[in-house]
């Protein structure tokens, strides 16, 4: 909070800068003239100096305009934070991972803003989510519960249950959820819980 009103100080502080008029045009004065210079140049500096202050600020600390804050590389979608990996691994090790990045393997209440998110990072086609089963019951990584709406026509299918079978999403397919080998090497999506205050330390 103490951090929030320090910067609307600054903000107030750029803002009242006021514009310095020019000296009459009647006659040169040449004393006067060098004093205004003088003052546009110190008004200036506290104007940079401010602005530096500003940026310096929201480097140190994470101010989002919108909650949850999603720290880099994680992004917004909706109310969710998720992340493209760049790189190709297991579905076992993508969830270690994601934990490493103080995240999971992504379980996104909207399936559908997921699938948009990755066409827009023109990912790949198939991802690696956080969904497996056990004894046939198909979970996300936290235990809850996929939305039998979100599986492409076929799927989980009856077969896909006997195999070590993780779950991916397809962009080709409407709805996007099915299922591959878990020892696949496939790009993954991380998902974070989002950083909830609008400023928080950065450590
Ligand atoms: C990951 O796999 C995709 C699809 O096979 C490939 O296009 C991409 O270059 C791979 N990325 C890395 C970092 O190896
Ligand atoms: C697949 O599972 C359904 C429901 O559990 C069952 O009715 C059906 O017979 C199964 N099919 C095969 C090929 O096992």
């Amino acid at each position: 909070m103490a951090v929030v009103i320090h910067v609307l100080d600054l903000f107030l502080l750029v803002s009242s800068a006021m514009p310095i008029p020019f000296p009459s045009s009647s006659g040169v004065n040449m004393e006067e003239m060098s004093l205004t210079l003088k003052r546009m140049q110190q008004s200036l500096s506290q104007q940079a100096w401010a602005l530096y202050q500003m940026l310096d600020l929201s480097r140190k600390y994470h101010i989002c305009a919108q909650e949850p804050c999603c720290p880099p590389p994680f992004a917004r979608v909706i109310d969710e934070c998720f992340y493209l990996s760049l790189n190709n691994l297991t579905w076992q090790q993508a969830r270690q991972h994601c934990r490493g990045m103080d995240g999971l393997l992504a379980k996104p209440k909207r399936v559908f803003a997921l699938k948009s998110f990755l066409m827009g990072k023109a990912g790949p086609n198939t991802v690696f989510l956080g969904g497996q089963q056990h004894d046939g019951i198909w979970t996300w990584v936290d235990g809850s519960s996929i939305n039998p709406s979100a599986w492409t026509e076929g799927y989980p299918s009856n077969w896909t249950t006997q195999e070590n079978q993780c779950i991916v999403m397809k962009q080709d397919n409407h709805p996007p959820l099915s299922t591959q080998p878990c020892s696949a090497v496939k790009q993954f999506i991380c998902q974070h819980p989002g950083i909830q205050e609008k400023v928080k330390t950065s450590g």
